[in-house]
């Protein structure tokens, strides 16, 4: 089986004036279709980029990444707004919502630039928020607008989920409770999703860790028996 997602020797140089910053000096992995990943690693290590590449947020200096048979890394700026639009769903540690549309309403103008968007009041109750649907982000919990950014992502139906530090900005329960909706929509649809984290106990949920150290890969462990979100304590 092809895997899904291939990263192979991808460099990122970021340039401010006449300084170069190294963020990626080679970065090679692969992810299988429906994998959980981890990527783990310290501050700074590269994460961020590694994920808002795979996600055409940003462009690579160097190599090659194939998404789902496509050469993202040949795409031209049009062609990558359009793959962003339609085949990647992000979360990011500070939600980014929209304060003056309700919960519903969020979800609702993701699935605008759709093709092929879920049923939103029905991805609404699969993450829990059935009855703060029509609450405007001000008024629901940390975990609660996590959630609506988490409905908003998967109501794009994309093929690729990523997710920057989630639960940065939850205690724990509510991050806990975060992880595992993640865990269990992979599971439930076949997802592939990608989830950033400094914390080491979760590399445990993960179907395949990725740890990066000062812009490479420094390893990747598959985990034949990935743990349940609920059983595992950090
Ligand atoms: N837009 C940018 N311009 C210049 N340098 C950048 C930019 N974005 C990231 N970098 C640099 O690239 C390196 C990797 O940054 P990155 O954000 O990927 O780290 P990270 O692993 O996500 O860290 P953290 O855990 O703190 O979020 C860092 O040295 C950072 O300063
Ligand atoms: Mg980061």
């Amino acid at each position: 089986m092809e895997p899904f997602i291939e990263f192979k020797n991808v460099k990122k140089i970021y340039k401010m004036g006449d300084v170069e910053i190294p963020a990626l000096s080679g970065v090679d992995f692969s992810i299988n279709k429906g994998e959980v990943v981890i990527i783990a690693g310290a501050s700074g290590a590269g994460k961020s980029t590694i994920l808002n590449i795979l996600g055409g947020m940003e462009t690579l200096t160097e190599g090659e990444i194939i998404v789902d048979g496509k050469k993202i890394s040949d795409y031209d700026q049009t062609q990558r707004i359009g793959y962003r639009r339609y085949d990647v769903g992000f979360v990011f540690q500070f939600y980014n919502l929209v304060q003056n549309l309700t919960a519903l309403e969020n979800v609702e103008l993701a699935t605008q630039i759709s093709r092929d968007p879920l049923d939103i009041v029905q991805v609404m109750k699969d993450v829990g928020l059935e009855k703060q649907m029509d609450l405007f982000p001000a008024q629901l919990s940390g975990g609660e607008q996590q959630r609506v950014a988490i409905a908003r992502a998967l109501a794009k139906n994309p093929k690729l989920l990523l997710c920057d530090e989630p639960t940065g900005a939850l205690d724990y329960s509510t991050g806990k409770a975060i992880l595992k909706l993640l865990q269990d929509t992979s599971r439930r649809t076949g997802m592939t999703v990608v989830i950033i984290t400094h914390n080491l106990a979760l590399t445990a949920i993960g179907d395949r860790v990725i740890r990066v150290k000062s812009g490479r890969v420094d390893s990747v462990t598959v985990n034949e028996h990935p743990m349940d979100v609920a059983d595992v304590e950090w």
